[in-house]
C-alpha cells in the first residue's frame, strides 16, 4: 500500500499518527524571507489584449521585456525590485492538445520560456498568474484540481520563479483541496517557485473561515482583501480593513509568509504626491510586498524617488519581518503606526486623515509606549533630517500634511555602539506557531 510517510519526500513533511496517516504540507522553499519586491502588471495594464490598437500597453512579451529593461537599467534591481510578474490574460483561450497551458501566440510569439530566459538574462525573476478553477477571473483557462500537477510542471519547465494562484470559478471545497495541492505540486517540481495564494480573499479574509496557520505553511504570501484600484479611496479601504483586523493579521506575517494588501499604485493617476508617500510608508510598516503596478517607462521623478527611497526599503526589508500596526488613533484624525525593527529600532508613521491643512501634531515617545529609559534619535525617512536627543517624556511636534505622512526611523542612541546583531525588541504579536510537523 502506498504510505506517504514512508516515502522519502525531501520537501514535504509528514506526520504519521497511529490510526490516521496524515501528511502535513509545508512550503519549504526557503523563499521570501523578506517581502517580495518587483513589478506586477494587473492594476496598471489589466486585461488589455488589443495589441493592434495599443501595442505599447497590451499584455504581450514586449510589455514584460520593457519592464524588465526598466527594472534592470533604472536602478530598481539593485534596490531589490527583482520580480517581473505577469497577471491575467496572458493565455490562449484554449489549452493545447496535450492539455498544457499555452500563451497567446500573437502576443507571446516566442513563448513564456523565452520570456523567462530574457528576464533572467537581465538578472531578474519572473512571475506568472494562474487560477484555481474552471476559468481565470478574466475568462482564460483555469487550473482545475486534476490539472494542478501538470500546470506546476509547465511553470517549472518554463523557468517561472513565482506563481500567483487566483480563485475565480472554484468552490470552497475545491479551494480547500487545490491550494495545498499546488504547494505540494510546486515542491515536487524541484524548482523554487514562490507561491502567492488568493485563497483567503475568497473566504472573506478572516478566521474562522481562513486558517492562517495553514496558509503560513503553504503559501509565501496571500491576498486577503479586495483588489486595489487607482484611487485614494481604494488605498484607504484596504488600510482600514488591515487596521480593523490587525490583531489577526499582524500575528500571521513573518519571514517566508506575508499578508499582501495588493500592489503599489504610485506613479499612476489616482494618488497625489502626499498620498503616494503615504501608500509607500504604510505598506512598508505593514511589511507588505512592494509590487509596483505602474508604467516604469514613464514615471515622474517624484514617484521614482518615493519608490526608490533606500531607508524606506531597508525598513520594508527588515530581517525580523514583523508586521507593524496602528498604535494610536487620535481625535485630531492623526493615526500613528509602529513597526518594530532589528537592532532595537522602530519605524513610526504619523498619518493624517485630515482634509484641511498641515497639522502640527504634538506627542512624546512615552505617549507612544516607549518606556525605556533611553535617549533616542530619529531619521525622517523622506527628508533625511536627523532628530536627536529625544527622551521619552519630551514632547515633540511633527507637521503632517493632509492625507500625508511623516515617517521616522527611530533608534535608541544608547544602543548605537552595540554590535550590529544586538536585538532587544521582541515581537509583540501573540505568537505565530507554525504547524509542528
Ligand atoms: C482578481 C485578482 C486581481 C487580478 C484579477 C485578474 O480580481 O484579485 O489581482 O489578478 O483577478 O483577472
Amino acid at each position: 500500500m502506498f504510505n506517504p510517510c514512508s516515502r522519502a519526500m525531501k520537501l514535504v513533511a509528514c506526520v504519521c499518527g497511529l490510526a490516521l496517516v496524515a501528511c502535513a504540507l509545508a512550503l519549504e522553499n526557503g523563499l521570501m524571507r523578506t517581502p517580495p519586491m518587483g513589478w506586477l502588471a494587473w492594476e496598471r495594464f489589466r486585461c488589455n489584449t488589443d495589441c493592434k490598437i495599443d501595442p505599447q500597453n497590451c499584455i504581450s512579451e514586449r510589455l514584460f521585456m520593457d519592464m524588465a529593461d526598466r527594472l534592470a537599467d533604472d536602478g530598481w534591481k539593485e534596490l531589490g525590485y527583482v520580480y517581473v510578474n505577469i497577471d491575467d490574460c496572458w493565455m490562449a483561450k484554449q489549452r493545447d492538445a496535450s492539455g498544457q497551458l499555452v500563451p497567446d501566440p500573437e502576443r507571446f510569439p516566442r513563448g513564456i520560456k523565452a520570456l523567462a530566459d530574457y528576464v533572467h538574462s537581465r538578472g531578474l525573476k519572473m512571475g506568472i498568474y494562474g487560477d484555481l478553477g474552471t476559468y481565470t477571473c478574466g475568462g482564460y483557462p483555469g487550473t482545475t484540481l486534476d490539472q494542478i500537477e501538470q500546470d506546476a510542471l509547465t511553470f517549472a519547465h518554463w523557468g517561472v520563479d513565482m506563481l500567483k494562484l487566483d480563485g475565480c470559478y472554484s468552490s470552497e471545497d475545491e479551494q480547500a483541496q487545490g491550494y495545498p495541492r499546488m504547494t505540494k505540486a510546486l515542491n515536487m517540481t524541484g524548482r523554487p517557485i514562490a507561491y502567492s495564494c488568493s485563497w483567503p480573499a475568497y473566504q472573506g479574509g478572516l478566521p474562522p473561515k481562513v486558517n492562517y496557520t495553514l496558509l503560513g505553511n503553504i503559501c509565501n504570501l496571500w491576498r486577503n482583501y479586495g483588489d486595489i484600484q487607482d484611487s485614494w479611496d481604494s488605498v484607504l479601504a484596504i488600510l482600514d480593513w488591515y487596521s480593523e483586523n490587525q490583531d489577526v493579521l499582524q500575528a500571521v506575517a513573518g519571514p517566508g509568509h506575508w499578508n499582501d494588501p495588493d500592489m503599489l499604485i504610485i506613479g499612476n493617476f489616482g494618488l497625489s504626491f502626499e498620498q503616494s508617500r503615504s501608500q509607500m510608508a504604510l505598506w512598508t510598516v505593514l511589511a507588505a510586498p512592494l509590487l509596483m503596478s505602474n508604467d516604469l517607462r514613464m514615471l515622474s521623478q517624484s514617484a521614482k524617488e518615493i519608490l526608490q527611497n533606500k531607508l524606506m526599503i531597508k525598513i520594508n526589508q527588515d530581517p525580523l519581518g514583523i508586521q507593524g500596526r496602528m498604535i494610536l488613533k487620535e481625535k485630531s484624525h492623526i493615526e500613528v503606526f509602529l513597526r518594530p525593527l532589528s537592532h532595537s529600532a522602530s519605524a513610526l508613521v504619523f498619518f493624517s486623515r485630515r482634509t484641511d491643512m498641515p497639522y502640527r501634531y504634538t506627542t512624546s515617545l512615552a505617549r507612544l509606549n516607549f518606556t525605556e529609559n533611553a535617549v533616542y534619535e530619529a531619521q525622517d525617512v523622506y527628508s533625511g533630517n536627523i532628530i536627536s536627543g529625544l527622551a521619552p517624556e519630551h514632547n515633540f511636534t511633527v507637521i503632517v500634511n493632509p492625507s500625508g505622512v511623516v515617517m521616522w526611523y527611530l533608534y535608541p542612541t544608547m544602543y548605537l555602539e552595540q554590535p550590529l546583531n544586538f536585538v532587544r525588541q521582541q515581537s509583540s504579536m501573540k505568537g505565530f506557531h507554525p504547524l509542528v510537523l
